[in-house]
């Protein structure tokens, strides 16, 4: 279970992931915010299951996600920033 730190002063703002606001911090990843406040990072493409990464240190691709844009991103070495725009699946694909 991610916490983030109550200590630490930065600026909130919001990202949205498949159209839903998330809360997100400064300075963090996107893995953390989601994991901070949805508790996982998106679905497994085969089944319900909920993935939250695995390595969380760029190595295993489990946290691949798109910017709307349709660019690819690993949600654990890529920071939030503020108006960023996700979806948990290739935007275009069919599931
Ligand atoms: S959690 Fe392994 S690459 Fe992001």
């Amino acid at each position: 279970m991610f916490q983030r730190l109550p200590h630490v002063i930065r600026e909130r703002f919001i990202v949205q992931v498949d159209g839903h606001p998330v809360d997100a911090y400064e300075g963090e990843t996107i893995l953390s915010a989601l994991l901070s406040g949805k508790g996982f990072v998106r679905h497994f493409e085969f089944r319900s299951e909920r993935r939250a990464g695995f390595c969380l240190m760029g190595a295993c691709q489990d946290c691949w996600l798109w910017h709307v844009s349709g660019e690819r991103v690993r949600a654990c070495t890529e920071r939030v920033t503020p108006g960023m725009r996700l979806a948990t699946s290739q935007p275009g694909s069919v599931r």
